[in-house]
């Protein structure tokens, strides 16, 4: 249960290996002990997630699963789940491949789509369904720009995260009045071994700047990070073909990431609730 500063007891994390993820836990540890239940793939990664979060206190449950096996993930983690309230989910697994070995093979880019999308969804209907019997929780889901608009160059993940957004922007709506809140979190680009030796896009941030915006907006409905995208977006979704097409190109980023740059680099104010303070 979360106790009177909104602080989680049980927060349950799937892709327990990813640095988001873990930013995000690290933070949550530092301001109070609770338990996880890591849902990842197994491996020594998964380990080390273990390791690295029990010497913060948590007591950890970790639970073997791989997102490629919808319903061996949707039984592991109901079977984890059996008499356990949680106050916070995080749905933060998710793969990035690149976009042209894609183009050569057609069951990968089906299996990306189970990965981001069917996986999380089914992942999403199991923590409704409890969190609405018990009356209270926070589901996070990892979005991302990339949902908003799609890109020539990653527009098969982009399409992912579109259907993910989707669907927990709509199970926003069903669980309103039913004490259970989603927040869905759209970052930029984010410094992690998912984005490395890419070139950073615009608004690139790390992921402590995602851990905190999240923490933040628990009572919000969309969490973008930088917050300054949601504006951005705002405008850019409404922009013509071609001149989408054109701030896909290598020389339009690097335009737009040199104009953009002392603008979104300005010292941080801390964010302000919409909706009166984190729970
Ligand atoms: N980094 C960015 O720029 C960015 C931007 C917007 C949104 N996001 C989203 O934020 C989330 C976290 O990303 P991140 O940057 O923290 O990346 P990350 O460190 O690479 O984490 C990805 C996570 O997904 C897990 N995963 C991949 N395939 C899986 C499978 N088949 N079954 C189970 N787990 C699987 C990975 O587990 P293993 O350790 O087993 O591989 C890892 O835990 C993702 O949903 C991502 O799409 C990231």
């Amino acid at each position: 249960m979360m106790n009177a500063l909104g602080q989680p007891g049980t927060v349950v994390v799937v892709g327990g290996t990813s640095e988001i993820a873990r930013a995000i836990l690290t933070r949550v540890l530092l301001s109070r002990p609770c338990d996880v239940v890591l849902a990842g793939r197994p491996g020594p990664r998964l380990d080390q997630a273990v390791r690295g979060l029990r010497a913060l206190d948590a007591r950890v449950q970790p639970v073997h699963v791989d997102a490629t096996d919808v319903d061996h993930l949707v039984g592991a983690l109901r079977a984890a789940l059996v008499g356990r309230e949680v106050d916070v989910a995080l749905i933060a697994h998710g793969v990035l491949p690149d976009q042209d070995a894609l183009e050569r093979d057609p069951v990968a880019a089906g299996r990306l789509v189970t990965v981001n999308t069917a996986a999380a969804v089914a992942v999403g209907t199991l923590l409704a369904g409890l969190m609405r019997r018990q009356g209270h929780g926070v589901i996070v889901a990892m979005s991302s720009i990339a949902g908003v608009r799609p890109r020539a160059s990653n527009y098969a993940y982009g399409a992912t995260k579109a259907g993910l957004d989707s669907f927990f922007t709509g199970l926003g709506a069903r669980l309103r009045g039913t004490g259970v809140h989603v927040v869905v979190v759209r970052p930029g680009f984010v410094r992690t071994r998912m984005t490395a030796g890419l070139d950073p896009a615009p608004f690139a941030v790390g992921s402590d700047d995602v851990a905190r915006a999240v923490l933040a907006g628990l009572d919000r409905d969309v969490v973008w990070v930088p917050r300054a995208l949601g504006p951005v977006m705002a405008v850019l979704r409404l922009a013509p073909r071609p001149l989408w097409r054109r701030l896909d190109q290598g020389p339009s980023q690097r335009l737009l990431r040199r104009t953009l740059a002392p603008w979104v680099t300005r010292p941080r104010r801390p964010q302000t609730s919409t909706r009166g303070g984190p729970r």
